[in-house]
């Protein structure tokens, strides 16, 4: 058993995410805590919601409402669409806490008596229309790398340059869109990433496991030149950390607060500290997975998170921590992903394009989304959301393949047997081989599993389901039922076993519907399958079941029409 700390990139207040958000981040992160998690680990997994920023303070002012407000009642409805697709977070926290005011004043201070901040009188862009400072979103323009005209004033999410508000051509407010911009003079800090250039370096190269993805983003960053650059990691804003050194005030840093991106990723730390407050335990048990002098060296790291996430997590982060001079537990593993596109374009927020997760609840089961997604996870480029893909994938995938295997051996037992596991026979050569085939497919799934390998285990998990629609149809305990009752009985025994060991391997990407067949065969034996052929004797002659409704209704043409009109956008 080994102890596995996993984290989510936390998603923006900023409103409810769409299903690009949910692959790129939290589904998968949730997949790998369910199978750890299944295979006896212990598993610490964590998210929050990100809630500082211009993205936050931008949103609010479109409700009305003052950022306070705005905050609690968003992290309550994505903590609540959290439950409703079975994220299995062990703490669902907010940026926003006490704890992570604490501990990013504490990494600040720390950072400042290692050497590693700056201050600097820097000139930033002033709106007169606005009477007010322009930080990050409040202004948008093109972007110098690669000429895209809506890049913000952080990051360009065209080609992922992370931006400075004064590095754009053409700027205009966000706020009011007026070009009445002026430069003026004020105070910030700076980490000194530049000075942490080696080190970082040396630890990026030390991960020779890394997915290609994250690693040629981290070098790419790094390498450019410009990619380490000394960070501004102060704002002017009301709302976020106020800027301490520890617990002191800051000369000259008055009325404001820490970036957005300094103090986001500490949540992941502070969140953890949340956990133990709300769970009623002490600061032992939150340090042991993050102090590696206090436990955590034994504790293997993984982080979820979209490919614009990747250098804030392998650059900036590891800067904060490794600057800090005190043992705070690495990434072990950083898993990045690429995007989700929606029928040949771009989910769009703006212009309600594409399937966000409160629509994606109200027309179907989290088990639906969920498979379809993990199964078609951006991993080695984009992929794409089409209705007819989600159909098809749908009705043959969980349907046709496993809960029509499902219906099909409960009905037949039920009819001939009652609902009981029948006795008698024993196994032939058929079932040996099928036992076999078996065992060679979930050593494929566990070490596609184990590597976070999301499509591969999609794949792996799908042909074990196909293994047992083989059998039934080669086996044809209908038929055989005519002449040889007994060994029918032993086909259906074997049948309701893999219903159970089935319920037991697709739980990570199908918790809900797992649940069900569980429940239908009346068991709640999930021990991870070692030998398909112990597995399959689980559940013993003489133990009752019972059919369970549909586990998968078919996606009709009509319903599918009338999705793809619906969430189509208003420019479609
Ligand atoms: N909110 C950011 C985004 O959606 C992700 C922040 S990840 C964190 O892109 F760790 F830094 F918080
Ligand atoms: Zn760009």
């Amino acid at each position: 058993m080994a102890r596995h700390l996993i984290t989510s990139a936390l998603p923006y207040i900023n409103g409810i995410k769409h299903l690009g958000n949910l692959v790129g981040s939290q589904l998968p992160a949730d997949l790998y805590a369910r199978y750890l998690r299944a295979r006896g680990h212990e598993v610490m997994f964590i998210c929050a919601t990100d809630e500082h920023g211009t993205p936050a303070e931008l949103a609010a002012a479109k409700t009305g409402e003052p950022v306070a407000e705005y905050c609690a009642r968003m992290h309550g409805e994505q903590a609540e669409l959290a439950r409703g697709f079975g994220l299995s977070f062990d703490h669902y926290g907010r940026s926003s806490s006490p704890r992570n005011h604490v501990l990013t004043q504490h990494l600040a201070g720390k950072l400042a008596e290692n050497g590693f901040i700056r201050e600097v009188s820097e000139k930033q862009v002033y709106s007169n229309a606005d009477g007010r400072f322009l930080p990050d979103r409040y202004i948008e323009g093109t972007c110098p790398n690669c000429g895209y005209d809506k890049a913000r004033g952080d990051q360009c999410e065209n080609c992922t340059k992370q931006l400075d508000p004064t590095d754009l051509i053409d700027p205009r407010s966000a706020i009011s869109g007026s070009t009445d911009l002026e430069v003026r003079e004020t105070k910030h800090l700076y980490l000194r990433q530049s000075a942490l250039k080696g080190e970082i370096a040396a630890w990026i190269d030390s991960k020779t496991d890394w997915p290609i993805l994250t690693t040629s983003i981290a070098k790419k960053w790094l390498n450019d030149g410009d990619g380490l650059q000394d960070r501004g990691i102060t704002r002017d804003l009301s709302w976020g950390v106020p800027v301490k050194r520890g617990t002191e005030d800051w000369p000259g840093m008055e009325g404001k607060v820490f970036y957005v991106w300094f103090d986001a990723p500490i949540e992941y730390i502070a969140a953890t500290a949340e956990w133990a407050d709300a769970n009623g335990r002490g600061e032992a048990d939150w340090r042991s997975w993050w102090r590696t002098d206090e436990g955590a060296d034994d504790v293997t790291y993984t982080q979820f998170m979209g490919k614009d996430n990747v250098p804030f997590h392998t650059l900036s982060f590891p800067a904060t921590m490794i600057g800090s001079g005190e043992p705070w537990k690495m990434v072990d593993y950083i898993k990045s992903f690429n995007y989700l596109t929606y029928d040949g374009g771009q989910f769009s927020t703006s212009q309600g394009r594409g399937v966000f997760m409160d629509h994606a609840l109200e027309i179907l089961p989290a088990d639906y989304w969920r498979w379809w997604l993990l199964s078609h996870a951006p991993e080695s480029g984009d992929s794409e959301f089409t209705w007819e893909n989600f159909q098809q994938s749908v009705n043959k995938d969980l349907a046709d393949v496993l809960g029509n295997f499902v219906s099909r051996i409960t009905k037949f037992c039920r009819s001939k047997f009652g609902e009981v596991i029948p006795e008698g026979g024993e196994w032939g050569e058929v079932e040996q081989q099928l036992i076999a085939d078996l065992n060679t497919r979930i050593a494929a799934y566990d070490a596609a599993m184990a590597r976070t390998d999301v499509r591969k285990s999609a794949h792996e998990l799908r042909a074990i389901w196909v293994l047992g629609n083989e059998y039934l149809q080669a086996a044809a305990p209908w038929s055989t039922f005519k002449t040889d009752p007994e060994k029918a009985a032993m086909q259906v025994r074997l049948g309701l076993n893999l219903i159970r060991m089935y319920a037991v391997l697709s739980q990570p990407f199908i918790p809900f519907a797992a649940d069900s067949m569980l429940s239908a065969m009346q068991t709640d034996l999930r021990d991870w399958p070692q030998d398909a052929g112990a597995a399959l004797t689980a559940l013993p002659a003489g133990h009752a079941f019972t059919v369970p409704e549909v586990l998968f209704a078919k996606i009709s043409d009509e319903s599918r029409e009338e999705w793809a009109e619906r969430f189509k956008g208003v420019r479609a």
